[in-house]
């Protein structure tokens, strides 16, 4: 069976809430579970930068939201779990898609438009406070995504266009330089909640009326209490409809649970005494999750450990993959470049070639070397050269899996540029014959 591989980014700006739990952590770490999915969750903070400009905010809200995913049961052995500014592959796919980019396009981003409109309604120049990072957005975002070919991107509303825009930069350098991009799709969860908040309205940073998803159960009481709610008396039936506090205890309930408050509703309970249920339900819930954000947040070099290694893994696919396309558009090594020459000693530098060796402890070995001379592989150690030798001839004739265990990939080489690297010298023998 293939996998799919999903990934998302999440803005470090802010402290997360409830509504971002149960909008996007709680079935992110779920859809995680899944067989036959890898999952890629990502923390934006290159993204975060167009938005904040305040250098505290960015590193303390990348560690909260870091910490808050892992105590949400974020298992960074199965998610490949990074930052994004650990990827430096990033950016600099970032400018190969701005070159293959509509400016266009990119004017026709809502976010974009939503701040010239903005503008235009203040009576100013359109482009006012807009920086070129914002303008850019949607590339990054494309560059996020296409890096790691994804197949599916669960998102927002709001975002979906952005999958299209990524769609379409990686349509346009595939239609120039060659199949290199799997087209994303965006997944929109109709069944994830979207939670109101204190007022009523959508929970939302830029409406101030959330409810941390860590403050301490105090203050979970004390916002709870501030939920609005009408004026009727104890004992009135009470409408479920619209009420923000009944959403907020379903989005946390199961369904008999929820039936359960539906009939307290009718049979008139209080508000107080509603507004104490959905906290006691809520906090039994957030409880255990805050005590393992707690120690998380206390440990930060851990945090910072976890996203390293994640970094590391992201990087495996992501340094092979670029080499690909520099070497896709033209940026290439001049010497590789020299194999179209007619001379056979310009071709023989621009080839893979296989190199035996003997090492102190007395054994022969051979490793695999790349046409710009970097290490692919290393064989470990055989007996007698013979032996050796028969083992490139195998490796040769049937590929890396015929001899998986006494091979090993250099940290960075892929398999598939081993894979490469034996079907060129296969082409160069039978070129020769
Ligand atoms: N723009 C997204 C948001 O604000 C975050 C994001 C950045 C993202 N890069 C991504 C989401 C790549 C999905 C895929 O929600």
């Amino acid at each position: 069976m293939s996998t799919t591989r999903f990934l998302t980014g999440i803005t470090t700006t802010g402290t997360p809430h409830l509504g971002n739990y149960v909008g996007s952590i709680r079935p992110s770490v779920q859809a995680s579970l899944r067989p036959g999915v890898q999952s890629f969750y990502f923390l934006a903070d290159y993204h975060a930068l167009i938005k904040c400009e305040d250098p505290v905010r960015i590193q303390r809200s990348t560690l909260e939201i870091a910490a808050s995913w892992l105590a949400a049961g974020l298992d960074p052995e199965k998610v490949v779990f990074y930052r994004q500014s650990d990827i430096p592959e990033i950016p600099e796919l970032t400018w190969l898609l701005t070159c293959v980019t509509g400016k266009g396009l990119l004017n026709r981003a809502h976010a974009y438009k939503a701040a010239q409109d903005k503008n235009q309604a203040a009576g100013r120049e359109p482009d006012d406070g807009v920086t070129a990072g914002l303008f850019m957005y949607p590339v990054l975002m494309g560059a996020d995504i296409l890096m790691f070919k994804a197949h599916k991107v669960p998102v927002g509303r709001d975002q979906v266009q952005h999958i299209e825009m990524a769609r379409d930069m990686g349509a346009s350098f595939n239609h120039l330089y060659g199949e290199h991009f799997v087209l994303p799709e965006a997944v929109i969860d109709e069944h994830v909640a979207t939670l109101p908040g204190l007022d009523g309205r959508k929970m939302s940073k830029s409406y101030d009326n959330t409810i941390p998803l860590f403050c301490s159960r105090e203050q979970l009481r004390k916002l709870i209490q501030g939920i609005v709610t009408d004026s009727r008396a104890p004992g009135e039936p009470k409408d479920t409809e619209g009420s923000a506090l009944f959403q907020i205890y379903q989005a946390f309930a199961t369904p008999e649970q929820t039936e359960a408050l539906r009939q307290a509703y009718a049979a008139g309970i209080a508000w107080g005494d509603a507004k104490q249920q959905l906290f006691e339900h809520v906090d039994g819930i957030v409880a255990p999750l805050r005590e393992r954000y707690e120690a998380l947040i206390q440990d930060p070099a851990r945090i910072e450990a976890t996203l390293l290694a994640g970094a590391q893994r992201a990087r495996e696919m992501a340094t092979p993959f670029l080499r690909e396309l520099r070497a896709a558009v033209g940026l290439r090594s001049l010497a590789q470049g020299s194999s179209n020459a007619k001379t056979a000693k310009a071709a023989k530098t621009a080839l893979p070639a296989f190199k035996q060796y003997r090492e102190k402890d007395g054994k022969f070995y051979f490793k695999l070397v790349a046409a710009d001379g970097r290490l692919l592989l290393q064989s470990t150690g055989f007996d007698a050269p013979k032996d050796a030798g028969q083992a490139i001839a195998l490796l040769q004739r049937e590929g890396l899996g015929a001899l998986a265990e006494r091979c090993t990939l250099t940290e960075g080489a892929a398999q598939a540029e081993v894979q490469a690297a034996l079907q060129a010298l296969a082409e160069a023998a039978v070129a020769k014959e």
